[in-house]
């Protein structure tokens, strides 16, 4: 049975969505699954051929295994948005010494995309790249390097858009939230898509020219600032202040020891 468009909108692409997303974004090839495990995993196998356009946008309506970082699965549900881009990053202003910054900046352009869209809830970044919305998590990004394809880079973005987080493992109803849970109302897919893109264009475009800028954007979105937190890392696990986030991305904390900087890890808010 054919479904109601505007049900369609807000669960899927149409053709028509995708022709859009095609003409008036800066992606070049747009590759669209109803169901696929990973699109972080396909866009890492087209990473190895040679016959795509880049940016290649890998776009699922559904996933069946979604990866965070570490070892973390991602979770989603019909109406969340999951997608990843193939970047090329070999004679662009993205050489390998620039990319926690993309991860980063892609954690701001989903940000601001979402400012935009969730006009009076408030939008956090929690380091280094979970965009948060009411204080939850809204959306994850998972940037990930191809092994034998050194020039090119994979971004993956989850958004829980207009899905329910009902049926949600407990650890992630603690802490997650969905757009439309803090807006009340569902958004069309394709829209949200869109603006994500522009921004994240607008946003990469900035790496190696504006850097300033766009760490002073970051910082001032920082939920982390000024808060008790705990940082797990590779090297263990401490406590302390975050006072906020260094010039090279790393997250500085005032631990009993004296300063601490960390270049990854996962932060677990104390306060
Ligand atoms: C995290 O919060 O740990 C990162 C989550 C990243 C999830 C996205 S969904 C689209 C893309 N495909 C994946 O398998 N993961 C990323």
């Amino acid at each position: 049975m054919k479904q109601d468009p505007l049900e369609e909108s807000l669960t899927g692409f149409s053709e028509a969505d995708l022709d859009r997303i095609r003409s008036e974004t800066f992606v070049q090839q747009v590759e669209f699954h109803r169901d696929l495990a990973s699109t972080n995993d396909l866009a890492l196998e087209y990473a190895l051929q040679e016959e795509h356009q880049l940016p290649l946008l890998v776009l699922a309506e559904t996933q069946s295994a979604g990866r965070g970082r570490r070892t973390n699965r991602w979770w989603s549900a019909s109406g969340a948005l999951t997608f990843s881009l193939l970047l090329e990053t070999e004679n662009s202003q993205l050489p390998p010494a620039r990319w926690p910054q993309v991860s980063m900046t892609a954690g701001l352009a989903v940000c601001e995309a979402l400012e935009g869209l969730l006009a009076d809830a408030e939008i956090h970044l929690k380091w280094p790249n979970d965009v948060f919305a009411q204080r939850r998590k809204v959306s994850g990004i998972l940037v990930e390097a191809p092994r034998l394809q050194s020039g090119r880079l994979v971004l993956g973005i989850g958004i829980n858009v207009n899905n329910t987080l009902a049926a949600a493992p407990d650890d992630i109803l603690q802490l997650a939230t969905a757009m439309c849970e803090v807006a009340g109302k569902r958004f069309s897919l394709v829209e949200v898509l869109v603006d994500v893109l522009d921004k994240l264009m607008e946003r990469l475009n900035w790496i190696g020219s504006r850097d300033h800028e766009l760490r002073d954007r970051w910082r001032r979105r920082c939920l982390l600032t000024d808060r008790r937190v705990q940082i797990d890392t590779v090297n263990g696990q401490s406590e302390g202040i975050c006072r906020g986030i260094d010039d090279e991305g790393a997250l500085v904390l005032q631990t009993e020891n004296g300063p601490l900087r960390c270049l990854a890890g996962t932060v677990t808010l104390l306060d």
